[in-house]
């Protein structure tokens, strides 16, 4: 089936979600990254369970609530608080985001993101980062307000786009997320950049790459 959309999840795929605590690694030490990982886990652990409990909030509230939790965990001094919800605003993009999105956009590909984040956030993270050109959709789950990977999320470009799941290639670094765009029909591809293990949840990606210079290549 032919790609007509590409459509790309954000935080983990096109923007390092560990860049925040990166630039306030000397203020919290050498467990940064540990500290970065827990605040990831947490948040993510918070939109599953806020969906599954029926009790939604949007994705900066859990960003704060999950970053409140981990600095205490971690013990971090309370003044960097503001310091790192101000740098997830302008997370940074991985080095080869911007000419893979150029040439994809040259090729007139539609390109989207499709992310927890909310509409305000999403503006700002490409903004911040001068990619707002390249976009033809941010898509939020705020439109259904349920979290990924409930498929009312990845419903939301199908429908806006009048196109089948499978004319829709859709990226993620994060596993249980391209298992539950996969399983919805997308045309699956797991940026892999880690050389991690895939879940096991009966849900094998269509592809798999390890950086996005070479989805030019499979698609
Ligand atoms: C997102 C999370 C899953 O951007 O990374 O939706």
């Amino acid at each position: 089936m032919k790609t007509k959309a590409i459509v790309f999840d954000a935080y983990g795929t096109l923007f390092d979600v560990n860049s925040a605590a990166k630039k306030c690694k000397d203020k919290i030490g050498d467990r940064w990254e540990e500290f970065a990982n827990f605040w990831r886990t947490t948040q993510l652990e918070y939109t599953w369970l806020r969906s599954l409990m029926n009790r939604h909030k949007n994705f900066w509230e859990v960003t704060e609530d999950s970053l409140d939790k981990s600095m205490r965990i971690f013990k971090i001094d309370k003044n960097l608080k503001n310091e790192l919800l101000n740098l997830y605003k302008v997370l940074s993009p991985y080095p080869e985001v911007k000419n893979v999105l150029k040439n994809l956009k040259k090729n007139n590909f539609k390109l989207a993101i499709l992310s927890n984040g909310t509409p305000e956030l999403l503006k700002e993270l490409v903004n911040s980062n001068s990619l707002d050109n390249l976009f033809d959709d941010l898509f939020s789950i705020e439109e259904v307000k349920v979290y990924k990977p409930d498929s009312r999320v990845y419903e939301i470009p199908i429908k806006r786009y009048k196109i089948k799941a499978n004319e829709i290639t859709f990226l993620s670094a994060n596993t249980w997320d391209v298992s539950g765009g996969g399983n919805y029909g997308y045309n699956s591809v797991w940026v892999n950049r880690n050389k991690s293990e895939f879940d096991i949840l009966d849900y094998q990606p269509n592809n798999e790459i390890n950086n996005l210079t070479q989805l030019l290549d499979i698609i």
